[in-house]
């Protein structure tokens, strides 16, 4: 293939060069389209064509299923690594020594308390606030105590910034939980590994010692480590379009916690268990739920179905749903939303309308099962996702600052009406 591109508008034909990813990717590089076409754009709304940056975090195949973190398989990472070891490789690109790692979770460790005063902040809130907004709010509130803006061009302060997030943000996800359950904050404890700490923090009662179960704990730790990055998804790309105005990382991540959650993106694990709930309601008839979703009359989607990049299997389902299986079998849980689930997908997947669109079981459609098997109330469900995507999007935070990216700021096609004069009130 030649490495430039063609375009021809009216008489006139315009080159473009070629970009190639590691692979074999390739793109149209149109930054000099408009100054040479004398203002011609692209339109893709939805961005379903459009390339926002060169990254070097996460690589994925929508067509083959294909996932990796810095060039490692999900599927090897979720079964050899650990949460922190994932979240230390996207941020820095590389698995870390023990030694690094030994020396990461001391310094998050370090971070992981959160002024008293917000604690008055989370009082205000009322008891049903839903917990992804009292998540952004908290974590737009951080700024204020930590005023020190992050100087990107040290690798100190980048760091800093880094882990005092990764070590209040548990602490944050933790508190929303027992604001909504009306238990008293509690702080973790440095003798307890990151996962485990985010389980006690959440689950403890005041009266009551806290016994971690290794079930849950490698359940958790999985389900974190499958949603800790996604390349420029919704929330991500937020993330790098709010601190590419160079508003700092916390500022950033409030944004980024409200773009996921929309039903349409993280909030989907939430809208998943409630449909299930909501046919097992309505008899466990899936038949009608099928045709509902295929009813172009009908809003109804089928939650947990579909994805913009995947068009063959996601491959974080894959493991999810052995992992649903396991923990379910593990901790003696007999869910009666599973097999409304597992109906689903066997008809979902012999049905024409959703062979046709390529729509498969996404990640969310077996972890809201495991979260509930957990203990996890359903409102929480996209707090725990933040919680596992925090890592990557202060990952692509800090890619986007170091390459020096600039602000973003896409043009449009203008539809309104033409200049008009304006009519005095009385005349309209
Ligand atoms: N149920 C029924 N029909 C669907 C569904 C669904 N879940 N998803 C897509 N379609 C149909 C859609 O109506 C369209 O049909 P047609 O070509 O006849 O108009 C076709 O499939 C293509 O859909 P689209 O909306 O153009 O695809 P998209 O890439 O813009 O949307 C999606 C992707 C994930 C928003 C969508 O599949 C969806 O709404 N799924 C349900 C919500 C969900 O599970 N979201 C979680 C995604 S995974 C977690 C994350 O990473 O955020």
């Amino acid at each position: 293939m030649s490495d430039i591109a063609k375009l021809q508008i009216g008489e006139k034909t315009y080159e473009f060069p070629l970009v190639k990813g590691t692979e074999n990717e390739t793109a149209i590089d149109i930054k000099a389209l408009r100054g040479a076409t004398d203002g011609v754009i692209t339109i893709d709304p939805g961005y379903k064509n459009t390339g926002s940056c060169q990254s070097a975090i996460t690589f994925l195949d929508g067509e083959k299923g294909i996932l990796r973190y810095r060039g490692y398989s999900i599927e090897e990472l979720a079964e050899k690594a650990d949460f922190l070891e994932v979240a230390y490789l996207l941020i820095f690109g590389e698995l870390p020594t023990k030694e690094q790692l030994d020396k990461f979770y001391a310094d998050i460790l370090d971070e992981a308390i959160v002024d008293d005063d917000i604690k008055k902040i989370i009082d205000a809130f009322p008891k049903n606030a839903h917990p992804m907004g009292v998540l952004s709010s908290l974590t737009s509130a951080l700024t204020a105590f930590n005023p020190s803006s992050v100087n990107v061009d040290s690798e100190e302060d980048m760091y800093k910034a880094i882990v005092k997030i990764m070590g209040k943000f548990p602490v944050l996800v933790a508190w929303t939980l027992r604001k909504k359950q009306g238990l008293p904050l509690h702080y973790g404890s440095r003798k307890l590994g990151y996962v485990e700490n985010i389980l006690t923090m959440m689950f403890q009662k005041p009266n009551d010692e806290y016994e971690l179960n290794p079930i849950m704990i490698n359940a958790l730790d999985k389900l974190l480590i499958l949603h800790a990055d996604h390349e420029q998804n919704c929330s991500t790309s937020t993330v790098r379009i709010v601190g590419s105005s160079h508003a700092g990382l916390f500022a950033s991540l409030s944004a980024g916690i409200s773009a996921l959650w929309g039903p349409l993106h993280g909030g989907a694990n939430q809208a998943v268990l409630e449909m299930l709930e909501a046919i097992k309601e309505d008899g466990g008839d899936t038949k009608k739920y099928m045709g509902k979703a295929k009813d172009k009359e009908d809003p109804f989607r089928l939650m947990g179905f579909g994805h913009r990049v995947y068009k063959n299997f996601d491959p974080r389902a894959k493991i999810i749903k052995k992992a649903a299986d396991e923990v379910l079998g593990d901790l003696g849980v007999e869910d009666p939303i599973l097999d409304v689930a597992k109906g689903l997908e066997r008809e979902a997947l012999e049905d024409q309308y959703f062979v046709d669109r390529k729509l498969y079981p996404n990640v969310d459609f077996y972890s809201g099962i495991i979260y509930r098997a957990m203990g996890i109330p359903v409102e929480m469900f996209t707090v725990m996702f933040a919680l596992g995507r925090l890592p990557g999007w202060i990952a692509q935070w800090r890619e986007m600052r170091l390459r020096k990216e600039p602000i973003g700021r896409p043009r449009q096609v203008y539809v309104g009406e033409n200049l008009r004069e304006f009519v005095e009130i009385d005349k309209r």
